[in-house]
């Protein structure tokens, strides 16, 4: 098996408002291999982007607060270094694609000198030296004719071709992990589709590490090599991707995946799961899901499941599960 370029155990990180403390992250683990795309998939509010951002160390002070845990990347705790180690860091050693490609372009400036710039910041390159990372990184997406292209603004490209430069500004250092929040999120299914191929072939050539965020389990299914299950800020499932959709045993990673739209089944109702989240500020003693939950019973709601390990990387943290 290839080596763990990231380790996160136990990550809690809450925002503390006037209103009070709301717990974003509650007790957060998993890893990511070399070559592996690791997919985080949840409703809404869940706490997938806030996760994201306290590994990078981006989370709006004062109120976002990391209060636990450990975020080991190459045998360095992140959480524990300083903040301009972790400059360094980021960009370098983690990059980050973002859902919307307008914020993360700069519209004044062209693509070329945007890549050039994080180029020249990451990798110290002399100036002779920039223009061909600059080029490779633009040909390592697939951006056609990357010398002419890289002389465009960020609005003559479509919003498929901005994702793309995106991408490339993200891969240009050589970074060991990458995590896209909800990347394709924002493109048409077609677009999509390209975008999730090219990231295979981007890991193919280069063996970095993904964290997928997504809300949407139809692209985990395609994406990702093994699944994290969150809810109200907790991981309650984690397994590889074709033993999560063969035989998922949590309750809510089985309703999940039942409101997948299915293609292959006419007249199949679009299922959806009953209720709402609980507040993060309010949380439930007992399971979080249990006042959605079908199958719960009274320990559900008295106290927290314990993780049980239920097969080959398969950990589930259930009642009803043993
Ligand atoms: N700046 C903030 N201040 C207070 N609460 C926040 C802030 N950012 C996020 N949250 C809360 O943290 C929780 C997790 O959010 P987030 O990680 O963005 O969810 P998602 O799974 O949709 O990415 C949500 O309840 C959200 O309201
Ligand atoms: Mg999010």
């Amino acid at each position: 098996m290839s080596e763990i370029v990231l380790r996160v155990e136990n990550l809690r990180t809450s925002f503390f408002t006037r209103r009070g403390e709301v717990k974003a992250v509650d007790g957060v683990s998993f890893y990511v291999r070399e070559s592996e795309t690791f997919g985080l998939v949840g409703e809404s509010a869940c706490g997938k982007s806030v996760t994201a951002l306290s590994i990078l160390r981006l989370l709006p002070e004062p109120a976002g607060r990391i209060i636990g845990g450990k975020v080991i990347l190459e045998g360095i705790n992140l959480l524990d270094i300083s903040k301009k180690a972790m400059r360094a860091f980021r960009g370098k050693k983690v990059s980050m694609i973002l859902q919307d490609p307008m914020t993360s372009l700069n519209p004044v400036y062209t693509i070329g000198d945007q890549i050039a710039e994080s180029v020249r910041l990451h990798q110290g390159l002399p100036d002779n030296m920039v223009q061909p990372e600059v080029i490779s990184a633009l040909r390592l997406l697939r951006i056609p004719a990357p010398e002419m292209r890289l002389r465009d603004y960020p609005f003559q490209l479509s919003g498929g071709m901005r994702q793309r430069v995106v991408g490339a500004i993200a891969m240009s250092c050589h970074p060991r992990l990458l995590i896209a929040d909800e990347p394709t999120t924002a493109l048409d299914a077609t677009i999509q589709a390209q975008y999730i191929a090219l990231f295979q072939e981007v890991q193919k050539k280069t063996q970095v590490a993904i964290i997928f965020i997504t809300h949407d389990f139809g692209v985990v299914g395609k994406m990702c090599h093994r699944v994290g299950v969150m809810y109200a800020g907790k991981i309650v499932e984690t397994a590889p991707t074709r033993v999560l959709f063969q035989a998922p045993r949590h309750p809510y990673t089985i309703a999940l995946i039942n409101s997948v739209p299915r293609l292959d089944r006419k007249d199949e109702r679009l299922y959806s799961i009953e209720g709402q989240p609980p507040s993060l500020m309010n949380l439930p003693p007992g399971c979080r899901f249990f006042p959605r939950c079908s199958v719960s019973e009274t320990v559900c709601r008295e106290q927290e499941p314990p993780e049980v390990k239920v097969g080959d990387e398969h950990l589930v943290s259930c009642w009803k599960v043993k």
